[in-house]
């Protein structure tokens, strides 16, 4: 059940987050500016070329410029319902995550996330830590009551990932993603109450 209530009216600054790592690297998770366009394009060719498990190929990717990512990056910044954090490791772009919100008054309630995390630097946590800021932010959002995400059924880490912080499965598109292989998996829902 959804709650009936509206959470109060909050205005929330994100406040950068430092933390060490296992490695010993400190990862800084923090919102962007225009500046990180290069940084962010490079993190996001560097990830569509090494994983199966995003929306855009990497030939898809190529077609993006630095241009383009600094748009995209102003779509966050001017838009308070939306959020974009930026995981920084040794000065680079090393991961993200985004909450999206429609736009539409209907939905207004709800919003979708995406994660990704560079191969180098999966399994230290970095995800763990995206995850906590990014649910602090909508914890503290005065409209999201419904946080929701799709995920190709083989992705198993990133699964355990959205479970361990109380996302469940809701439904399932059939073979809803043609890989790079030409093998078709499953498109799932999940989602959390926030
Ligand atoms: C999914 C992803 C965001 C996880 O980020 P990460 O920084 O590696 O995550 P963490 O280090 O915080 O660990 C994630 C959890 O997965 C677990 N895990 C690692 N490999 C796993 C596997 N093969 N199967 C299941 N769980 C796995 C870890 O043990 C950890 O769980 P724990 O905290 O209970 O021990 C990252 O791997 C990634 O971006 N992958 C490629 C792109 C992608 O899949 N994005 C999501 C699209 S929906």
């Amino acid at each position: 059940m959804i709650k009936s209530s509206r959470k109060p009216a909050a205005f929330f600054y994100f406040r950068t987050m430092r933390h060490f790592l296992p490695n010993g690297a400190e990862l800084i998770i923090r919102q962007p500016t225009t500046a990180d366009a290069t940084g962010l394009l490079d993190n996001f060719q560097r990830m569509t070329q090494e994983t199966d498990f995003l929306l855009f190929t990497y030939a898809e990717s190529l077609e993006l410029s630095q241009r383009t990512e600094e748009d995209y990056i102003k779509t966050y910044l001017g838009n308070s319902d939306q959020l974009m954090l930026l995981a920084v490791v040794e000065d680079k772009v090393v991961g993200s995550i985004t909450i999206n919100h429609s736009g539409y008054h209907k939905k207004g309630h709800t919003a979708e996330m995406g994660i990704a995390v560079e191969h180098a630097w999966s399994g230290l946590g970095i995800g763990r830590r995206l995850m906590t800021a990014m649910l602090r932010w909508a914890e503290q959002h005065k409209k999201i009551q419904l946080l929701y995400l799709q995920v190709f059924a083989t992705n198993d880490r990133a699964m355990h990932l959205y479970r361990n912080f109380g996302f469940q499965e809701c439904g399932r598109l059939p073979n809803g993603i043609e890989l790079r292989d030409g093998q078709y998996v499953d498109l799932v829902t999940m989602y959390r109450q926030v």
